[in-house]
C-alpha cells in the first residue's frame, strides 16, 4: 500500500515519548530509536535544562511535537502568544508535522487543563476546522488531530464520533493522529464497535498512530497510559494499518513509567505489525494473512 501525503515520512517508524526519567539513559546509552515524541508545552520556554537536553537529543534523533493545549475545539480563537512560542519551537525541532487533540478545555480565556470531548455537531465541526486551518497557516506545518477518549456524551450530538472526526479533518484539510487505545476505551464506555470507527475514517489522512495501555475499573476504563498494550488494542492497530499502510507509531507511557528498555521493548512489538504491512503490500495479501 503506497504511503499517502500525511504518512509518507517512512523514516518515522516507531517512536517513544521523551520523558524526564529517561533523559540520562538516552543521553548515555544512545539507544536506536526511530524518533521521539515531545510534549511541546514542556519546552516552550526561553532556556534552562529541558531545552539544553532537547538540543542534545535533536543532534541524534528525529523529534515530533505533540501538544496538549491548542484546544482546537474551543469557541475562542487560538491564543496568539501560545502560537508564537509554538512556532519558535517547531523551528528548533524541525518537526515534520504537529499533533494536538480534537478537544476543548478553555472557556473565556480560562483553561481547565483537561481535554474535554466535544458535542458532535455540524457547528462544532466547523469551528474546530477553522481553528485548525488558522493553526496550519500560521505554523506553516501540517497538523494531525488526535481523537480523545471519553466517558460521557452530549445529548445534542448530531453524528457519531467517527463521522465528526472525519468531517473536521476533511473541512480543515489536515491529518489524523489516530489513537487506537482511545477508540477502544470509548468503544467500551459507549458500547460501539471500534471496527466500525476504523473502517469509516479517511485512512489517507492518518499521519500517525498512538498505542497505549490503560486501567480498567468496574464500570469504565480510563486512558491512563500506565500499562502494556492489551491484545484487543493490538488487533485494532493491525486493522488500522491494514487501511492506512505503514504509519509512524508512538507508544504512550505517561504514568508509573518503567525503565527505558521496558518501554522500548513494548514499543518494538509494533515493528512486527509495521513489517507485516510492508510485506502484505509487496505480496498483494492482507496484513492478517501475513501475521498468521
Ligand atoms: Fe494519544
Amino acid at each position: 500500500m503506497p504511503a499517502n501525503r500525511f504518512n509518507g515520512h517512512t523514516e518515522y517508524g516507531i517512536g517513544i515519548g521523551l520523558r524526564i526519567p529517561h533523559y540520562q539513559h538516552i543521553l548515555e546509552k544512545k539507544p536506536v530509536v526511530d524518533w521521539f515524541e515531545i510534549i511541546s508545552e514542556n519546552y516552550m520556554i526561553d532556556g534552562g535544562r529541558p531545552l539544553a537536553i532537547l538540543d542534545n537529543i535533536l543532534e541524534q534523533y528525529n523529534v515530533v511535537q505533540h501538544g496538549v493545549s491548542l484546544y482546537l475545539g474551543s469557541a475562542q480563537p487560538l491564543n496568539p502568544e501560545h502560537m508564537r512560542r509554538l512556532k519558535q519551537l517547531t523551528r528548533r525541532t524541525g518537526t515534520p508535522w504537529l499533533t494536538d487533540h480534537l478537544a476543548w478545555g478553555s472557556v473565556d480565556g480560562r483553561y481547565t487543563h483537561d481535554l474535554l470531548p466535544m458535542p458532535y455537531t455540524w457547528e462544532a465541526a466547523g469551528r474546530a476546522a477553522e481553528n485548525i486551518r488558522h493553526a496550519q497557516d500560521f505554523l506553516e506545518l501540517p497538523l494531525a488531530i488526535e481523537n480523545v477518549s471519553s466517558y460521557a456524551e452530549f445529548h445534542d450530538s448530531e453524528m457519531t464520533e467517527w463521522e465528526f472526526l472525519s468531517e473536521v479533518v476533511e473541512r480543515a484539510d489536515c491529518g489524523i493522529l489516530l489513537d487506537v487505545n482511545n477508540i477502544y476505551v470509548s468503544s467500551i464506555n459507549h458500547q460501539f464497535d471500534p471496527r466500525e470507527y476504523l473502517d469509516f475514517i479517511p485512512a489517507d489522512r492518518v499521519a500517525q498512530i498512538h498505542i497505549a495501555g490503560h486501567s480498567r475499573y468496574e464500570r469504565f476504563i480510563l486512558d491512563t497510559h500506565d500499562h502494556p498494550v492489551i491484545d484487543p488494542v493490538w488487533e485494532l492497530y493491525e486493522r488500522a494499518l491494514g487501511r492506512t499502510g505503514p504509519t509512524a507509531t508512538l507508544l504512550e507511557w505517561d504514568d508509573r513509567i518503567p525503565p527505558f528498555d521496558e518501554v522500548h521493548r513494548e514499543a518494538l512489538k509494533a515493528r512486527r505489525y509495521l513489517d507485516a504491512v510492508v510485506a502484505a503490500s509487496a505480496a498483494g495479501a492482507n496484513v492478517a494473512e501475513v501475521m498468521a
